[in-house]
């Protein structure tokens, strides 16, 4: 055991937001958001629309500056001021979009930016063999031919090069905004699986989702925004669906008819969450 990092050190978060508020003008976004993301487990953001979700992981992804609170990365005070310091610190964000050359292959697009060098020219046997390893790195089989322009690829093997590219920059934290939305049932399981695997592998993840049946899968954790706010947040087993969508479309606890702060939303209360069965 080394002297220089604390065995308790283990058990810090990876990220902690603190009093996180984000204002875009009279648009409050986000008001005094607190949210530990821990090492190597999966965190799903889940909120109705407008909850402030993107903005959230836009602050920590480095495109917002919070106009109040902190954010620690890895216990220190993190100021990320554009994209690419998050990136540098480890952050990776995969949007829906993908950011992907659809004319390009698979290798060409995992490298794009990090080529790799051999007497000036590229070093296209290098490169293939790190693409390569990565996809089986995260167990990701359907891929035949990583030479195939990424234009070719469903949905899901789109979201894995993405997210592939991410892990090979060594992100500790992947961020992905509604991975699944636009994926069938087959693909849909790749990413989840994918996810796993990041997480077993020490990658934290933040995954947005309003799928509940896909977060209930891959989630450790839960954290709900309800007009930017985080009204609820902790391990996944605390919930279950009736609970979860009560949290996101009250902003209040089941069962409860007041949270005390908030006296508009109570008259948003409707069925309560004690509906099980
Ligand atoms: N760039 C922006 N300028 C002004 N208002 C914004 C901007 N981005 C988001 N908002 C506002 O912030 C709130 C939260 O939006 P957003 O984070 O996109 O929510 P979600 O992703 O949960 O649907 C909304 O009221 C939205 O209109
Ligand atoms: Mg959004």
């Amino acid at each position: 055991m080394t002297a220089d990092n604390a065995p308790v050190q283990a058990q810090q978060p990876l990220l902690r937001l603190r009093g996180v508020s984000k204002a875009f003008g009279p648009v409050r976004a986000l008001t005094g958001v607190d949210l530990d993301i821990p090492v190597g487990q999966v965190t799903a953001l889940v909120g109705d629309n407008g909850a402030g979700k993107s903005t959230l992981i836009k602050t920590i992804a480095g495109i917002w500056e919070p106009t109040e609170g902190e954010i620690l990365w890895q216990g220190k005070q993190a100021h990320f001021r554009s994209p690419s310091a998050a990136t540098a610190a480890g952050i990776a964000t995969v949007y829906q979009d993908l950011a992907l050359a659809d004319n390009l292959d698979i290798v060409q697009n995992m490298l794009l930016g990090h080529e790799t060098l051999r007497l000036g020219l590229l070093d296209e046997i290098a490169m293939e063999k790190t693409a390569k390893q990565t996809l089986a790195d995260m167990r990701v089989t359907t891929v035949r031919n990583i030479r195939q322009p990424v234009g070719s690829l469903s949905g899901g093997q789109r979201q894995a090069i993405a997210v592939a590219k991410a892990v090979m920059l060594n992100a500790k934290l992947v961020i992905m905004d509604e991975p699944t939305a636009a994926l069938g049932v087959s693909q849909t399981a790749l990413v989840l699986d994918i996810i796993k695997n990041l997480a077993s592998r020490g990658i934290s993840v933040l995954v947005i989702s309003h799928n509940l049946t896909d977060v209930f899968q891959v989630a450790d954790q839960l954290a709900v925004l309800y007009l930017g706010r985080m009204v609820s947040s902790g391990p996944i087993s605390g919930y279950d669906t009736s609970s979860a969508v009560h949290w996101m479309t009250t902003g209040m606890a089941p069962g409860s008819t007041t949270n005390g702060s908030t006296a508009a939303s109570q008259a948003r209360t409707g069925p309560g969450g004690l509906t099980d069965g």
